[in-house]
């Protein structure tokens, strides 16, 4: 690596809309003649992407920048930036804690990060330029991928829904949907760069469209991208209420879609998903993802889960792990009620108090680990199509990837190492099934396909 280049580092905390900012950075930041750097101490500026979702992102995003006091000390030109929802909920307030920081940016103005640290570089006091909205979709910055193979592809941000816990409506805005020739054109031209897998990103996909043409188009959206030669397609988040009937017809018709769905169901209590606002009641839940396993019955199923909103009883929490498992979910992301300021439910009662979360929330991981077990023990002598991601990080002749569940796969690489198959389809059949990952063999040798 060429030293004498001015070096970056990207932070993200939080959902992967912010992993998809994070490579937008990076390639803004490549695109100015910058160069990632290997370690933070060795970066000349770190730019952190957060999320203010939950409130661990801001106490993780505090200690770290926190942490970074003494770099700063030694190295007083290394800019920090901290942008996302955080930077948009607080703007010139984060200084007041993180008085080290040179750049505030929002989630409206990402590709004005470059501008910015330029501006801070001359002047000796702190940049901050928080957006109240903007009406245009910023999706043509330069992108550097994670990986090669693989890229994220946002079709809407912003939320309407107004889920009374949740305060991502109030720092990514109303819903604005990109155009579906826009989102198309993209894929075209990252599937001729190499990509085979590409995860379409929203707050609530199944609406995507209803801003631009009246109506949801998201399942006409997914028939469109299947058709661009691209190999896997994902999406991320499914909200129930909105989820189609067109929308499963396509997932279970269109091999190029994973059969793998994201579908937040936060509890399983029918007053407690009222006070959420959630619009629909575990009954219909429950009869929606019957109707997704009659139409795909091999179909990989993850949740996200809140323990702990105000009111909830123990009553209410038992309803949660009968709908547990009764959904034989694949996954499920677990978390304690935190109180979010300008949320509807801050103004809730009665709080759950901190101990009885806490117990709930580790009865209900351990059900949802029972539930992970059992679906992947139904995979055992199953041939699935892995796409490679390399070599396991616990031994180098094994190869890791993912399965069209998303599930990470391991399997021994014979011959080849299996750094040089990362970006190829293997098949391999399943012998051990293990709660958050399976083991196989080859089976069949791989496809070939290589990213370019
Ligand atoms: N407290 C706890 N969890 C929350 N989530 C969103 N807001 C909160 C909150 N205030 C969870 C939801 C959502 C996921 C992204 O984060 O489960 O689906
Ligand atoms: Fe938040 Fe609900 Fe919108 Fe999801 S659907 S982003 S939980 S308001």
């Amino acid at each position: 690596m060429d030293t004498s280049c001015p070096r970056f580092s990207v932070r993200t905390f939080g959902c992967q809309m912010n992993k998809h900012d994070a490579e937008r950075v990076a390639g803004m930041l490549s695109a100015a003649g910058m160069h990632a750097a290997d370690e933070v101490e060795q970066a000349d500026v770190i730019v952190f992407l957060t999320c203010c979702v939950r409130e661990n992102a801001d106490e993780r995003l505090e200690g770290q920048v926190a942490s970074l006091k003494a770099l700063k000390r030694r190295r007083p030109e290394v800019l920090i930036a901290v942008g996302g929802c955080i930077g948009q909920r607080d703007g010139t307030e984060l200084l007041r804690a993180l008085p080290h920081v040179d750049v505030v940016f929002g989630t409206h103005n990402l590709g004005r990060l470059p501008a910015l640290l330029a501006r801070a570089r001359e002047s000796s006091t702190p940049v901050v330029e928080v957006l109240g909205g903007s009406d245009e979709f910023t999706s043509d910055l330069p992108s550097e991928r994670e990986h090669r193979w693989h890229a994220w592809v946002p079709i809407a941000v912003g939320c309407d829904n107004f889920c009374s816990y949740c305060v991502v409506p109030y720092v990514r805005g109303p819903e604005r949907s990109r155009h579906a020739e826009d989102v198309v054109e993209e894929v075209r031209s990252l599937v001729a760069d190499g990509v085979l897998e590409v995860t379409l990103l929203g707050q609530n996909v199944n609406s995507y469209g209803r801003d631009l043409y009246g109506e949801p188009q998201f399942a006409r959206l997914l028939g469109a991208v299947a058709q661009t030669g691209i190999r896997r397609i994902r999406f991320a988040t499914s909200h129930p209420k909105d989820l189609s009937e067109d929308t499963i017809r396509v997932m279970s018709q269109t091999p190029e879609v994973c059969r793998a769905l994201h579908l937040p169901v936060q509890s399983g209590s029918d007053h407690v998903l009222e006070s959420m606002n959630r619009r629909y009641t575990s009954s219909a839940y429950l009869g929606l993802v019957d109707r997704l396993y009659r139409a795909m019955p091999d179909l990989a199923l993850s949740t996200d889960i809140i323990v702990g909103f105000p009111g909830e009883t123990a009553e209410d929490f038992e309803a949660t792990l009968d709908l547990v498992r009764a959904a034989r979910f694949d996954q499920a992301f677990t978390f304690i009620y935190s109180s979010r300021e300008g949320t509807a439910a801050a103004a809730l009662g009665p709080r759950v108090p901190r101990d009885v979360a806490q117990e709930r929330f580790d009865r209900l991981v351990s059900e949802v680990q029972r539930q992970a077990l059992a679906k992947n023990k139904a995979l055992l002598g199953s041939v699935q199509a892995i796409l490679v991601e390399g070599a396991s990080k616990r031994d180098a002749t094994v190869l890791a990837g993912r399965s069209e569940g998303n599930k990470v796969v391991h399997a021994r690489a014979p011959g080849d190492s299996p750094d040089s198959l990362a970006g190829t389809f293997v098949d391999v059949r399943i012998t051990e099934a293990h709660t958050w990952f399976l083991s196989g063999e080859l089976a069949g040798g791989h496809t070939g396909i290589q990213a370019g």
